[in-house]
């Protein structure tokens, strides 16, 4: 059965022509992949799959039912707990097609440490309980990144050992929180962790608050104190254009090196994967493979394909949904056949509706899988031809 295409009837019956704005995206810094500096536009047109649109077709499969590893998607714990029409439906397709979530923000530290030794759990409870009841696991995300520092510690007064002491605090506090959470059968909900979040800067250390603070060997710290929280997490290292900047892949491969020798904790690599409709092109399955020579558990964590990112279009055309079909067939495709079974940990969109994207910037950005209604772009298309192994080549 067609469940998308259902819940989109069911939509267009119950609400025909209402579009509300996103409900609860949080505003805040762009960061990762090529820069994008876009003029507002609108690309709502009404459209579906019925009409013969180009940019829309009738979607047979769910994703997780194409691939023989989770797919993810982003959630909010508010958009959880509403009952609107639209989160409704997004509640529909997440149920369907998905069965692995991130939380967009609300299990990042500006939410959850409130205050020195104070933290506030309740939104990424919210979000666990929903797993439990809908058979999800959630993926962390993410422990310490530098876009997401809570005021009052950027403001910290203490000395660098009571800073570190904090940080400690907050990691293990944390991760020994969310290890509790176990479904009916006794396995934990919370399967994994970004422990760090884009340390890298190119192929040199990032300087953040935590490397002015702590000393540019944070992130080994940060590793181990996850650990100690919990045995059994998974802890990934997360950062954007792993795929498309070799010297950056490069450094992380070396991390990775240093932190097997010196015995630091480290399970998985997660390559956020925000790419544009033609970018990166020979060195995304070079990157996938070099990543998985780590031996470590791979996860695309944040796939989204920008079509604008030069800002040349005002609406969406014919040949950018093309080219944006291709690239998320290469990346289901390369990611399928490239990684071995033992290390996919798993594929995670950034978002549903092109207008719900962190990049969507006023209308003129169409980065995702579904249309503003909903629907099913031919976006998705390329990622199911892909997971089921289509070379896109
Ligand atoms: C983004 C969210 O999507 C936005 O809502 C928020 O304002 C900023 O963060 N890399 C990451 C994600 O690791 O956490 C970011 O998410 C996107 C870039």
């Amino acid at each position: 059965m067609n469940v998308l295409r259902t819940l989109t009837v069911l939509f267009f019956i119950m609400f025909l022509g209402c579009s509300s704005s996103g409900d609860d995206a949080p505003q805040g810094p762009i960061v990762g992949g090529p820069s994008d500096d876009i003029d507002p536009g609108s690309t709502d047109d009404g459209s579906n799959p019925d009409s013969g649109d180009p940019f829309l077709y009738n979607a047979t499969q769910d994703l997780k039912d194409v691939a023989d590893f989770p797919i993810g998607n982003i959630v909010s714990a508010s958009k959880l707990a509403s009952t609107s029409t639209e989160n409704e439906t997004f509640k529909g397709i997440l149920n369907a097609e998905y069965n692995s979530i991130t939380a967009e923000n609300d299990m990042k530290m500006a939410n959850m440490f409130t205050g020195q030794d104070t933290y506030d759990f309740s939104d990424g409870d919210a979000i666990v309980a929903y797993a439990k009841e809908n058979g999800f696991r959630v993926h962390g995300h993410a422990l310490i990144w530098h876009q997401s520092i809570p005021n009052w510690l950027n403001s910290f007064a203490g000395t660098d050992e009571e800073f570190e002491a904090q940080i400690e605090g907050y990691v293990k506090a944390t991760v020994a929180h969310f290890a509790e959470a176990k479904d009916t059968g006794g396995n934990p909900i919370v399967t994994s962790w970004d422990v760090v979040n884009e340390y890298f800067d190119g192929s040199s250390v990032r300087s953040t608050l935590f490397s002015q603070r702590m000393g540019n060997d944070y992130h080994k710290k940060v590793f181990q104190w996850a650990r100690e929280a919990d045995p059994d997490v998974k802890l990934f290292y997360n950062d954007y254009n792993i795929a498309g900047e070799v010297g950056k892949r490069n450094a992380i491969i070396g991390m990775v090196n240093d932190f097997q020798t010196n015995g630091i904790p480290i399970d998985g690599i997660g390559m956020q994967m925000h790419l544009n409709h033609d970018w990166p092109t020979s060195d995304l399955p070079t990157a996938i493979q070099d990543i998985s020579d780590t031996g470590l558990l791979v996860h695309v964590s944040e796939l989204d394909v920008k079509v604008n990112y030069g800002d040349d279009i005002t609406e969406l055309t014919e040949e950018r949904a093309a080219a944006q079909e291709v690239q998320f067939q290469r990346v289901g495709y390369y990611y399928t056949t490239i990684v071995p079974a033992a290390q996919q940990y798993g594929l995670t969109l950034w978002g549903f509706r092109d207008r719900d994207s962190w990049l969507y910037d006023g209308g003129s950005e169409w980065p995702l899988l579904y249309d503003n209604d909903f629907d099913t772009k031919i976006a998705h298309r390329g990622l199911v031809a892909g997971l089921n192994g289509e070379n896109p080549e």
